[in-house]
């Protein structure tokens, strides 16, 4: 039997399919590479030695999902594909609502007339909004999304648990990400965004090698120690490891299961930066500049929850976050493009 992993040509869904071939699991991946690039996939068998069924296909295809049901023996999906620039989806919120809940609306369809009922989602820390308490534990009340990105994870949430609710033979886990970073320690797979990335860790690599002159630091008034954003920031490979954790609890038919995937541990705009040039000898300029809207002062985890039901916890420090995001970056300045 095989996972299906919807989005694994991208950043999370590859480092997560090296993680469940290391695993042993079977892979198929079905992506349509509007955000990514197949090099990817050709860099995870180089890793793993083993090679990856990849199908070019949109989720919101029907017939290409049947096709590929019917040819594969799919026994679980784990659902990476979706749009996720924030700022775009405020410019562009229809295609956001119909990709990303058109899409696994699709997908979940194909995946029950198929009966194959177990799905771990990818949604995000932003499903709490300016969260009621720190550290946000999954208790925490689902708060306001400042975008559209935001809201199709929170409205693929629910229409999950519903789902779950009504057909108790679902098994359904949603994976609320914090901020996911860093690369494969071998520094041949890692993000790469399109443009001027609008994610901090990509923003100071890219100021790293050269690319773009400065850091724009969005805000030092914040009621944080020192003025700057805080977030939980995660190593990528460590969430991809969730992943299969996940798949576990999946095979204990666990009905529906939301845990966070973070570090438990926030550090600030100004943290990062000093842990960057610590890691990496490499100097980061920056400019205080405006708050960006939307942003919240701090976000960080609880993450007891994983760790007591799916025996995961992170293991990357953020020295090593900063050190494998550099390795990626400087040995591939144009990312898969080289
Ligand atoms: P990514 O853009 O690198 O990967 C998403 C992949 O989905 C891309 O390869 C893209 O080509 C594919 N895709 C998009 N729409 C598709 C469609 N209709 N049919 C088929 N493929 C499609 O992004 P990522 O950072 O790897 O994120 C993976 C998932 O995790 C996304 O759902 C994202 O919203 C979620 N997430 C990401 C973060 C983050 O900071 N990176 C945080 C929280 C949640
Ligand atoms: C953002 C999204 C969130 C999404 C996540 C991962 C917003 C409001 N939230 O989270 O929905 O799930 O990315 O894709 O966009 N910063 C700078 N300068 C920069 C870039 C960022 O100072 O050039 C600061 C931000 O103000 C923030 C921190 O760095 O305090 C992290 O920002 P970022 O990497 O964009 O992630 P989030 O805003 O947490």
């Amino acid at each position: 039997m095989a996972i299906l992993v919807t989005g694994g040509a991208g950043y999370i869904g590859s480092h997560t399919v090296v993680e469940l071939q290391n695993a042993g699991y079977d892979v198929v991946v079905v992506d349509n590479l509007s955000n990514s690039s197949e090099k990817s996939l050709e860099r995870v068998e180089k890793i793993t030695g083993k090679p990856v069924t990849f199908y070019k296909a949109d989720i919101l295809d029907r017939d290409a999902l049947n096709a590929i049901f019917d040819k594969e023996k799919i026994d679980s999906c784990i659902h990476f594909a979706g749009l996720k620039a924030v700022g775009e989806s405020v410019q562009k919120p229809w295609e956001y609502y119909e990709n990303n809940i058109s899409g696994t609306l699709t997908l979940v369809d194909v995946m029950r007339k198929h009966g194959v009922k177990n799905i771990i989602f990818s949604s995000s820390a932003t499903v709490y909004g300016d969260p009621a308490v720190i550290p946000i534990t999954e208790e925490c009340p689902k708060g306001q999304c400042t975008n559209p990105y935001g809201w199709t994870k929170s409205m693929l949430e629910q229409i999950l648990a519903d789902m779950q609710k009504a057909d108790k033979e679902w098994n359904v886990i949603l994976l609320r990400y914090f901020n996911p970073i860093g690369a494969h320690k071998s520094g041949t797979m890692g993000e790469n965004p399109n443009g001027i990335p609008n994610n901090l860790m990509p923003y100071i690599t890219q100021v790293a090698v050269g690319k773009l002159k400065e850091l724009g630091v969005f805000g030092n008034d914040y009621d944080t120690p020192d003025g700057t954003g805080v977030r939980d920031y995660i190593h990528v490979v460590d969430l991809a490891v969730g992943h299969v954790k996940a798949l576990k609890k999946i095979e204990e038919n666990v009905g529906l299961g939301i845990y966070n995937l973070g570090t438990g541990v926030g550090y600030s705009v100004l943290d990062i930066v000093k842990n960057f040039e610590e890691a990496t000898g490499v100097k980061i300029p920056y400019v205080i500049k405006e708050r960006r809207a939307g942003d919240i002062a701090a976000c960080y985890s609880d993450a007891s929850k994983a760790k007591r039901e799916l025996g995961w916890e992170a293991q990357n420090g953020i020295k090593e976050m900063c050190a494998d995001s550099w390795r990626w970056q400087s040995n591939n300045p144009n990312g898969y493009e080289d």
